[in-house]
């Protein structure tokens, strides 16, 4: 499957990454006191953030990028155009494997994630270079 994502405006790329960022303050990490803030864009033009959630029993907790596609999709959102994930470290932190997979679900491969470090510097990529020969909804054969 190949399609293309439209281009993001400045002012979209700004509200997403500091949405992101802000996202970081809402992150319930006693454990790994790593905060990751995300936010969505929606095809119709929302922002929808999320953090991490961790639990004491550690397999249990959530990453940022899922509780925002979550929040989303339950809002009945199914199109998107772009996330940011932010940390406080540098290089950025990229996406799980278990957040890639979730993403790609509502995305295509073309779908971009921006990533930001702890001063904000970006890295861009797409579900596509993260998670390269998916299998996905269409997969089935019925
Ligand atoms: N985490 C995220 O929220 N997103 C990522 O992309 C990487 C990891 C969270 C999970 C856990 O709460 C903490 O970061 C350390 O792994």
């Amino acid at each position: 499957m190949t399609s293309s994502s439209p281009t993001l405006s400045t002012q979209e790329i700004e509200t997403l990454s500091s949405k992101a960022n802000a996202a970081k303050a809402a992150a319930y990490c006693p454990y790994s006191k790593f905060r990751v803030g995300a936010c969505l864009l929606t095809q119709s033009g929302e922002f929808i953030t999320g953090a991490n959630v961790e639990n004491a029993s550690y397999p249990v907790g959530t990453c940022a990028e899922r509780v925002a596609f979550g929040t989303a999709v339950v809002a009945g959102q199914r199109k998107f155009k772009a996330i940011a994930v932010a940390t406080d470290i540098t290089p950025p932190a990229s996406p799980c494997g278990m957040c890639r997979q979730f993403m790609s679900e509502f995305t295509s491969p073309s779908f971009p994630v921006y990533m930001y470090d702890k001063d904000m510097n970006c890295t861009i990529t797409t579900i596509g270079e993260l998670l390269p020969s998916s299998f996905g909804p269409d997969d089935f054969g019925h």
